[in-house]
């Protein structure tokens, strides 16, 4: 099987994602591409040393974000992908766009949605005073960090905690929780049907 993955930064979820490919815990896989919005990103570099193709699709070179999405759709569907995974992109996704990979496309939020959609996820959490924060992976639709839930992991918040050492605790359970969630798609265990996540077999 074959996956695109959109990146904007780091790269630290595509790094665990490869080495589950590389490892067989997600089985018979590859990523065929690697696609980032900056062209800066250092994720580009841990690609290139794997020998994987990037790609560098920069927003600001695109008028609206209809004409950046479909571009951004043109690359991804020449590499006909069977599922497209978001590893820290920073964008926005169209409605089209999400609407065309509906059931194929995925994301991980830095948080235990619905709680703390959007950015900056470490600082509110520690804001709020919860005592458990952690990590979603869930498939994409239209509304932001609103789809479906696949799987998510659980960290608790230690009162000396600042955002940086919450996010480093946080970003150990996503390496742990994503390739998982996608070799369980990738085998045909989980799927979206009718908007909900069906289960054939135990995560
Ligand atoms: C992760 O915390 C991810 O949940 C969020 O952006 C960050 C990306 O980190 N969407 P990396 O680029 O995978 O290291």
């Amino acid at each position: 099987r074959k996956l695109v993955l959109l990146i904007s930064g780091r790269g630290s979820n595509l790094q665990s994602i490869l080495r589950a490919c590389q490892s067989g815990q997600i089985a018979d896989t590859e990523i065929v591409c690697v696609i980032s919005n900056r062209a800066g990103a250092p994720g580009l570099a841990l690609a290139k040393q794997a020998g994987i193709p990037t790609e560098i699709i920069a927003h600001r070179n695109y008028a609206s974000r209809a004409d950046f999405d479909a571009a951004l759709r043109r690359s991804i569907d020449a590499y006909h992908p069977d599922l497209v995974v978001l590893a820290g992109f920073m964008r926005q996704l169209t409605t089209p766009f999400v609407t065309h990979y509906l059931g194929r496309l995925v994301n991980i939020h830095p948080s235990l949605l619905p709680a703390f959609p959007g950015l900056h996820t470490h600082a509110r959490a520690l804001e709020q005073g919860v005592c458990w924060h952690g990590a979603t992976v869930h498939y994409v639709t239209p509304e932001l960090d609103a789809g479906p839930i696949i799987v998510q992991a659980a960290v608790p918040v230690f009162p000396d905690d600042d955002p940086a050492r919450l996010a480093a605790r946080v970003l150990e359970a996503e390496h742990q929780i994503y390739p998982r969630a996608l070799a369980a798609i990738l085998s045909g265990h989980c799927r979206l049907e009718a908007d909900r996540v069906h289960w054939s077999a135990p995560f």
